[in-house]
């Protein structure tokens, strides 16, 4: 018999999909699953007459596998990951690859890939974008581990991940180690940043009188071909907000409870960001608006005690709908910049050497936030890969400061008429803050720390001159105020 080319093990929704995937791109796989039961029903169901190998014991598994021994596996991260290592482990050979193709904690993949690479066994951790159809028709991968390990599987990849509009595929070697999960993480946080973006564009309309299926429209209409904001999220809302409520003539969206539940990316983006010092003030945004939103009977409680007084709308509609489009394109690429400083700062604190340009040419499609926007952010990365910020590349520049008051009218009129915006708000306070040369709530805050607990400061030029005092070898000058000394004389710390 035909040995397998790979292995898939785990046969839930994706990893029955991957396998799939895999055999219709000429490769033979072999799976496996916890209970027997799910292998047979998968073998005995649409994977009948195909080229994929049932297996009931992880020893026969490895058997049927041509060597070096490649295995996927697609389960629930956390112990489940390191209990099929360690069961896998007593079956293969120096040389041979395992792969953890779930939502994995990058610090788990680093821990992982070290303790593998100790008895001489490849490790990739990766991250597969795109949901259960992604993964069945074509996903965007993020792999992570050594290059030579990558190389083993480079060719299966590419052939079942998804293609751009130019043909290139959605996969790339993204760095060592725990890189891939990382970038598949930021990935997450990003599309917890685009989904609470355009939740709160729709709920503002919503908000101004417009029914479900007219907002459908215009969002159907933002998803036009060559629309700044087409991307999958977008279509999907178009798609969704049209949706009746089974047997009723209610939009579905009406009668949908306002929880939002999360699995733990978007929550691990957000505290890598704090862990590396970098602002993602709308990522985290998010993941606080699906933390409140979880809270329903504090809410309703909370609803009966405050009533905060909010205006009505009585602008121009139409006028909003093209003040809100614009609005969501900058938050966006405020967004976009916030999760591109976090890889930023994670390839240098990890030294995963990640390349960014890249990076947003595999998730140009496949993934959840496939869109065009991101063709944009490659060329803006091939044309200056040290740009200091997303948002200074220079078509991003020019958009924001021809347009940035339509993000500042949108968060204004939003929290007028009683519209939470935190992620709207955070992008443009990022923005807002980004481009000061001079932070007034830090010169503010640095003082009251030093008046409290002596903690220094240190001085810029004057209110024209906002570069740091720096000594003659280039230091910075760090002072202090004797605050509670008469006269508060003013010493430079010497260290
Ligand atoms: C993807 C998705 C996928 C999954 C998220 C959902 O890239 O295909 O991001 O990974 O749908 O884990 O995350 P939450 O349950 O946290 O919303």
């Amino acid at each position: 018999m035909k040995k397998a080319d790979i292995a898939v093990i785990g046969m839930e929704v994706m990893g029955r999909n991957l396998a799939l995937n895999m055999e219709s791109r000429g490769y033979t796989v072999a799976v496996y699953n916890r209970t027997a039961e799910k292998t047979k029903a998968f073998a005995d169901g649409v994977a009948k007459g195909k080229n994929i190998i049932p297996t009931y014991d992880l020893k026969n598994l490895v058997d049927v596998l041509d060597s070096p021994k490649k295995i996927m596996l697609m389960v629930k991260e956390g112990q489940p990951v390191d209990n099929f290592i360690e069961s896998l482990l007593q079956y293969l050979k120096p040389g041979d690859l395992i792969i953890d193709g779930g939502n994995s904690f990058f610090k788990d993949t680093i821990r992982r890939n070290k303790m593998l690479s100790e008895k001489g066994i490849l490790f990739i951790g990766t991250g597969v974008s795109g949901g259960e159809e992604g993964a069945l028709k074509g996903p965007a991968i993020m792999p992570g581990g050594q290059i030579e390990a990558y190389k083993l599987v480079e060719k299966i990849f590419k052939d079942i991940s998804a293609k751009a509009y130019d043909g290139e595929p959605c996969v790339d070697y993204i760095g060592p180690d725990g890189a891939g999960h990382f970038v598949k993480t930021t990935h997450n946080g990003i599309e917890y940043g685009d989904m609470q973006l355009i939740g709160e564009v729709v709920w503002f309309f919503k908000n101004v009188g417009m029914k479900a299926d007219e907002i459908a429209d215009i969002m159907a209409e933002w998803n036009g071909e060559s629309d700044i904001l087409r991307s999958y999220l977008i279509e999907i809302t178009a798609d969704s907000m049209k949706q009746k409520h089974q047997g009723s003539d209610e939009f579905l969206v009406d009668r949908v409870a306002d929880i939002t539940r999360m699995k733990g990316t978007g929550t691990w983006t957000v505290q890598s960001a704090l862990e590396l010092l970098v602002p993602v003030p709308t990522i985290a945004a998010a993941v606080f608006s699906r933390e409140m939103s979880q809270d329903k009977e504090l809410r309703l409680a909370m609803a009966k005690k405050l009533t905060i007084p909010s205006g009505k709308f009585s602008g121009d509609k139409k006028e909003m709908i093209n003040v809100a489009h614009d609005a969501l394109y900058i938050a966006k690429i405020s967004s976009y910049a916030q999760g591109i400083a976090l890889l930023q700062a994670a390839s240098k604190a990890y030294n995963f050497n990640l390349n960014i340009g890249r990076i947003a040419k595999i998730w140009r499609a496949g993934c959840i936030i496939r869109a065009q926007f991101l063709d944009e952010i490659t060329k803006a990365y091939e044309a200056e890969p040290d740009l200091p910020n997303l948002l200074a590349a220079p078509k991003f520049a020019g958009f924001v400061e021809r347009n940035i008051e339509k993000l500042v009218k949108f968060v204004g009129v939003a929290h007028q008429c009683g519209v939470p915006a935190l992620a709207m708000s955070g992008s443009l306070d990022y923005i807002l803050q980004i481009t000061s040369p001079i932070m007034p709530s830090a010169q503010v805050s640095a003082l009251q720390r030093d008046y409290f607990g002596a903690h220094g400061y240190f001085k810029i030029g004057g209110q024209d001159k906002p570069e740091v005092m720096v000594n003659q070898e280039g230091k910075i000058r760090e002072f202090h105020t004797e605050w509670l000394v008469p006269g508060r004389p003013e010493k430079e710390i010497t260290k």
